[in-house]
């Protein structure tokens, strides 16, 4: 079903066998153009939202039951305010997680019926989890106007994937699907939420994503071991320098110092993630002279940072950026987001696209007996109300 304020509206009220008109909210996923792991490390990230996105229709109930149902799977989950808990599947858990949230917070909230609905593909590391929960929460602050802030509901939606999800992540995800800006990406400062939308003029250039089809199961557990690991390294650090209290805080020669010789796979790990704050910094630099090709050799660093050191990699991502390393139409390659499959973000050049499309999807396949897609990314505006409920214009 294509995706627009007609066709959900339908959806949700055939679905829910009621006439009135529901609140659609939608939330994008995201790129990331540099800058990975190092969110939860307080540090910088320079991501953008795309023009795929979740959606939320959603209105009031008289009593406090939640009905939720989700088009992609065909299938509903009910249960009610008092007994918001994991639901031991997938998709409702984002929606429950955001609950459990405000509760936390005192939020007064009603029962609600809410469908879900989306085109960004699921695994492929596109955040398509934040922008549920983006889009959830959202919803739900316009509905029962609980007056949260964009920030805040970040960090709720942050959250409840800590809670929920078992994932613990930084802020990135979400705070790109709320605060997304068309043709901008964001220079966010993950300790502080200061951001700088920088215009991303690719003249001539597209942001090409190579979708390797693997399904990042494996995140969940090594994500979250790799967080462990930066964190060790900052507390022997802040044994020595109480200031230090991320790896934001931290110089190689700290690392040198305190931790080489501690563990050298955690120093390892920490290395990586002080260089890519250092390199994310310059790729803005890059950015605003409008020097893509700069830009694009530090990617194909951050690609060998993250496979080689961080080893969030796998064989498929990079089979796909080695393969346009040396192509000259393709000015940057990595993987993105948190590892183990998904996809790899690539800045080529628009007409050489379909040319390295068909030489790339059969080599791809015959290397590993999977089909690679691809899909061209545009920068899209972050989350936006597109239906108003009916009594909103009461
Ligand atoms: C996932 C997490 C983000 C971020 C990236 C890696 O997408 O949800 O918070 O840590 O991985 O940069």
């Amino acid at each position: 079903m294509e995706l627009n304020e007609q066709t959900i509206t339908e959806k949700f009220k055939s679905t829910f066998k009621i006439t009135e008109k529901p609140m659609i909210v939608r939330s994008p996923g995201r790129v990331n153009i540099i800058g990975e792991h190092t969110d939860y490390n307080d540090g910088f990230v320079l991501p953008a939202a795309i023009d795929k996105a979740a959606y939320v229709a959603i209105t009031k109930r008289n009593d406090d039951q939640v009905h939720l149902f989700a088009t992609d799977f065909n299938e509903w989950y009910q249960t009610s305010l008092g007994n918001i808990a994991k639901s031991n599947k997938h998709w409702p858990d984002y929606i429950l997680g955001i609950v459990d949230q405000l509760q936390q917070t005192n939020a007064t909230l009603q029962g609600f019926n809410l469908l879900v609905a989306a085109d960004i593909p699921i695994g492929a590391g596109l955040s398509s989890s934040a922008a549920l929960e983006c889009a959830t929460v959202f919803a739900l602050n316009e509905l029962f106007a609980l007056h949260l802030s964009k920030a805040e509901m970040a960090h709720i939606a942050q959250r409840a994937e800590h809670t929920f999800a078992g994932v613990k992540c930084g802020v990135m995800d979400m705070f790109t699907s709320l605060f997304g800006k068309k043709d901008h990406v964001i220079h966010l400062d993950c300790r502080s939420l200061f951001y700088e939308y920088i215009p991303l003029k690719l003249t001539g250039y597209k942001l090409l994503l190579l979708n390797t089809n693997v399904k990042h199961q494996l995140s969940f557990t090594e994500y979250n071991t790799r967080r462990q690991q930066c964190e060790q390294a900052v507390a022997w650090i802040n044994e020595k320098i109480p200031a230090v209290k991320a790896l934001r805080d931290v110089t190689t020669d700290m690392l040198d110092k305190y931790v080489r010789a501690k563990d050298p796979l955690i120093y390892q790990r920490s290395k990586y993630v002080v260089e890519e704050n250092n390199r994310l910094l310059q790729a803005c630099t890059d950015l605003k002279k409008g020097d893509i090709k700069a830009l694009g050799k530090k990617m194909f660093a951050t690609h060998d940072g993250l496979s080689k050191a961080y080893e969030v990699s796998c064989r498929e991502l990079d089979l796909l950026v080695d393969h346009v390393r040396n192509n000259k139409a393709v000015l940057g390659a990595r993987m993105m987001g948190g590892g183990f499959g998904g996809c790899t973000i690539n800045i080529v050049r628009e007409e050489a696209i379909e040319k390295l499309l068909e030489e790339l999807a059969p080599v791809y396949a015959a290397a590993t007996g999977l089909e690679m897609s691809y899909y061209i990314a545009s920068v899209e505006q972050g989350t936006t109300v597109l239906t108003q409920r009916a009594e909103a214009f009461a």
